[in-house]
């Protein structure tokens, strides 16, 4: 479970909020996560949610390459490069792995996912940050 933090913010009303839907989203698949743990069967809801949340940062990594293709910010490639791998690792997400360890597997997989998110924001998006706002 993650929760959005000041030092989270790009300095950006559009993007700040869509890092906070991505938080959100990714809190989904944490709380179903737990279930799995406790041994109920959330393999469909899982597979809705893990769909939504790739939808979702598709469309979030479009908007945020948009804005900081505008400016003079350096790292545009490598950034893309990065938001390409996500979406990479969350479209290898295979479910089916999961089997009767599913709660192992799925608090492993949450865990990675929250880890990258929040390791991209603070570092990588940050990056942009003075360009955006100049
Ligand atoms: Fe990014």
């Amino acid at each position: 479970m993650i929760k959005w933090e000041q030092r989270f913010s790009v300095e950006n009303v559009q993007i700040d909020g869509e890092h906070k839907h991505l938080i959100e989203l990714l809190n989904i698949v944490h709380d179903l996560s737990i279930r799995a743990e406790d041994g109920e069967d959330i393999y469909d809801e899982m597979e809705v949610a893990i769909e939504g949340l790739r939808d979702y940062t598709v469309e979030h990594f479009r908007n945020e390459e948009e804005i900081f293709d505008r400016t003079d910010y350096m790292d545009k490639d490598v950034h893309k490069f990065q938001h390409k791998l996500f979406i990479k690792k969350i479209e290898s997400i295979d479910l089916q792995k999961a089997d009767n360890m599913q709660g192992e597997f799925l608090k492993k997989l949450t865990k990675e996912l929250i880890d990258w998110v929040i390791n991209h924001v603070l570092i990588v998006d940050k990056g942009y940050v003075d360009y955006i706002n100049k």
